[in-house]
């Protein structure tokens, strides 16, 4: 098994924030920070990113099952990492991960399940299966918190949804379910154990030939890619500025006082 983002938690032991773990012949990488909901920081993201990468180039590797401990995806993006350290360039950690996430080649399954916040439902927009527990949810606060749409989303939510819809869920930031995902198309099934029928799925497409998964994919997401791509880089430098700004710093120091009321 391999760890990643190996950190010290507070009795001084090593505990490891990605979980990546080969199951034949599948990569298993699970978000493992529970505690915070498994909001993600910058050494999550350069684990993930490490891992994409390390799954791309193996070719005992045929598919990612993206996951998590715990009953929640993730929280989105570690608010107090944002205030910390906010990423201003390509060379962040988060724009590598979505870089390897827009590059990866081989098919990606994720298991949803509990709360889907930020990145946690923009990532899923680049996953080729997305398999959700009937009580994950889903949101995109950014504009609610003085930030702007990430991860290429502003481009492929309203393609996958429509304009009106889309704008409406980014400009209020309502959170919506499993259900309403499953009809958008953000997630093609609904399981009481999502997943295990992610790996259940990544077993079958390992029994199919390796080099069609990868051509198949790449020409389902070929009409799309430089497009995203060039999202992307715009969506990054406006969320660099956003970050700087007082709306966000205003919407970041809310939630850090709530948590300091509880
Ligand atoms: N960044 C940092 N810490 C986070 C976090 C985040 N994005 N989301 C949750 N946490 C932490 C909380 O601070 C809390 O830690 P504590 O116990 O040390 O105080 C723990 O995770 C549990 O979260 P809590 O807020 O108590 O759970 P809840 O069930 O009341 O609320 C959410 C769940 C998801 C609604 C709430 O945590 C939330 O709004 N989080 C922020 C989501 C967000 O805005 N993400 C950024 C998107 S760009």
């Amino acid at each position: 098994m391999l760890l990643f983002t190996e950190v010290t938690n507070q009795y001084d032991k090593p505990m490891q924030e990605i979980i990546s773990r080969r199951e034949g012949d599948i990569q298993v990488l699970s978000f493992n920070r529970a505690a915070k909901m498994n909001a993600l920081t910058r050494q999550m993201y350069a684990g993930l990113a490490n891992a994409l990468n390390e799954a791309a180039g193996d070719f005992g590797i045929r598919s990612v099952v993206l996951t998590c401990e715990g009953d929640h995806f993730t929280a989105g993006n570690d608010i107090a990492d944002f205030m910390a350290n906010p990423p201003t360039n390509q060379d962040s950690d988060v724009a590598k991960f979505l870089g390897s996430l827009l590059e990866f080649p081989k098919p990606l399954i994720a298991a949803v399940k509990g709360n889907a916040v930020g990145v946690g439902t923009t990532m899923l927009l680049h996953c080729d299966i997305v398999i959700a527990s009937p009580t994950a949810k889903f949101s995109m606060p950014f504009a609610s918190l003085g930030l702007v749409p990430e991860a290429g989303s502003s481009y492929l939510f309203p393609l996958l949804v429509g304009y009106q819809r889309a704008a409406k869920i980014f400009l209020t930031g309502e959170s919506f379910d499993a259900k309403e995902a499953k009809e958008m198309g953000l997630v093609a099934e609904i399981s009481n154990d999502p997943i295990q029928q992610a790996m259940s799925l990544a077993a079958h497409i390992a029994t199919q030939p390796p080099t069609a998964m990868i051509n198949t994919k790449a020409l389902l997401k070929a009409s799309k890619h430089d497009a995203v791509a060039a999202v992307m880089k715009a969506e990054f430098e406006l969320f660099a500025l956003a970050l700087q700004s007082e709306e966000a710093m205003e919407a970041f120091m809310n939630f850090m006082s709530k948590k300091g009321k509880k």
